[in-house]
């Protein structure tokens, strides 16, 4: 399933991350609230359990969201961002971190970290904000997958129609939720109109020409 949030607020804050005027504290700042514009979505119809907390009125019963079945996984480093503010969220939610890097000549995304607890019973929400090729993300899925997590969720800000195809195809029961689809990958594989490299806009890594 693939929701696409695109709405007015969305779309500016994509439009913003598209402006190389954009400097990398205002890059990551917009991945962070488009990180809670996500959450708060993908979250929409989770069930609350009650506790009974202190109030100024005395003790009384409230639902909460149940954060410790809640487990991040974010892509290095482009996603670092992303679970800043996802964990701000939810304090109590766990992270795991997954290193991949896209090899330049065939786009294929190499694996060279995975640090990701135990995933039974948990929600795993992974945060990843490009999907291009959807070579690294599909990669994320399926080592997640081979540690049984109860559901995947994907929080992503921006795609390609091809990218999402293919993780449609690959990966039909993962829930995404993507701020924005753009139009296309181009011969290199990078996203058309697009925001440029994530995390080189995000740490200041853009080698001028
Ligand atoms: C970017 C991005 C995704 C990936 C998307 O990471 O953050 O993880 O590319 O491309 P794909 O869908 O074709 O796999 P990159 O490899 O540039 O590493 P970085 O996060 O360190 O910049």
């Amino acid at each position: 399933m693939i929701y696409e949030l695109s709405n007015p607020v969305v779309k500016t804050l994509v439009n913003h991350l598209r402006e190389t005027q954009t400097d990398a504290l205002r890059f990551r700042h917009i991945l962070q609230e488009l990180t809670r514009l996500l959450a708060y979505e993908a979250l929409k119809m989770e069930k609350l359990e009650d506790h009974t907390i202190t109030t100024w009125h005395g003790e009384q019963s409230f639902g909460f969201i149940k954060e410790e079945d809640i487990l991040f996984v974010t892509i290095l480093r482009a996603g670092l961002p992303m679970i800043e503010s996802a964990t701000a969220l939810f304090p109590k939610a766990s992270s795991g971190f997954l290193a991949m890097k896209r090899d330049e000549n065939t786009h294929q995304s190499i694996l060279y970290y995975d640090r990701i607890p135990e995933c039974k019973d948990k929600t795993v929400i992974i945060l990843d904000p490009m999907v291009a090729t959807a070579g690294s993300l599909c990669d994320a899925i399926s080592v997640i997958k081979t540690k049984s997590p109860k559901k995947i969720i994907s929080l992503n800000i921006i795609g390609s129609p091809e990218g999402m195809a293919i993780l449609e195809q690959k990966h039909p029961n993962v829930e995404v939720f993507i701020s924005h689809i753009d139009e296309k990958l181009n011969e290199y594989k990078f996203i058309v109109p697009g925001l440029g490299d994530a995390g080189d806009r995000s740490y200041n890594t853009i080698e001028s020409s």
